[in-house]
């Protein structure tokens, strides 16, 4: 009878046990609608870029040579971001952004223009507060 008993735990093991090795490690979601793109409240994971349907065109564009923080702790007019583009055309070797450079001013001006605090933290909630008297 016990030996029946470890056979049953050894089959279940076995079933259970090795199916659950295999998952895919946290994070990875096959097939997932945003292709891998780790978004939370409205924020791109790794990159701290802000979410946008242009996002991919950004990430292929604008992270090749520096990290994502020059942009997003940057903040200017449609013209001003113009501006960085042409400094780093001409003396940084940023390529010729063809039709997307249109995209990519519209994504800056609307995520990271003056007027624009995503940088701000959220607001806190569900604060228990001191009575001070
Ligand atoms: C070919 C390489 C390359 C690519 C691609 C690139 N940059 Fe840069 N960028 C640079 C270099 C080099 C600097 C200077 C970095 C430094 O000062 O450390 C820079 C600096 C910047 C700065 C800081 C400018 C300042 O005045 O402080 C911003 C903002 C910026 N890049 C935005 C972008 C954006 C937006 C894109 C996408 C259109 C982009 N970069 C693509 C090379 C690149």
């Amino acid at each position: 009878m016990k030996r029946l008993i470890s056979l049953y735990y050894f089959t279940l093991l076995v079933l259970f046990g090795c199916s659950g090795s295999q998952q895919n490690p946290p994070g990875f979601e096959e097939n997932s609608p945003d292709h891998g793109l780790e978004i939370v409240e409205g924020v791109h994971m790794e990159t701290g870029l802000a979410d946008d349907p242009d996002l991919p065109l950004i990430i292929t564009n604008c992270t090749a040579c520096h990290s994502a923080i020059l942009i997003t702790q940057n903040r200017a007019s449609r013209e001003g971001w113009k501006e960085m583009i042409d400094w780093m055309q001409e003396t940084q070797n940023l390529w010729d952004l063809g039709e997307n450079e249109e995209i990519i001013l519209g994504y800056l001006e609307k995520n990271y223009s003056p007027d624009k605090r995503q940088t701000r933290r959220r607001n806190l909630e569900h604060i228990e507060w001191y009575n001070l008297d």
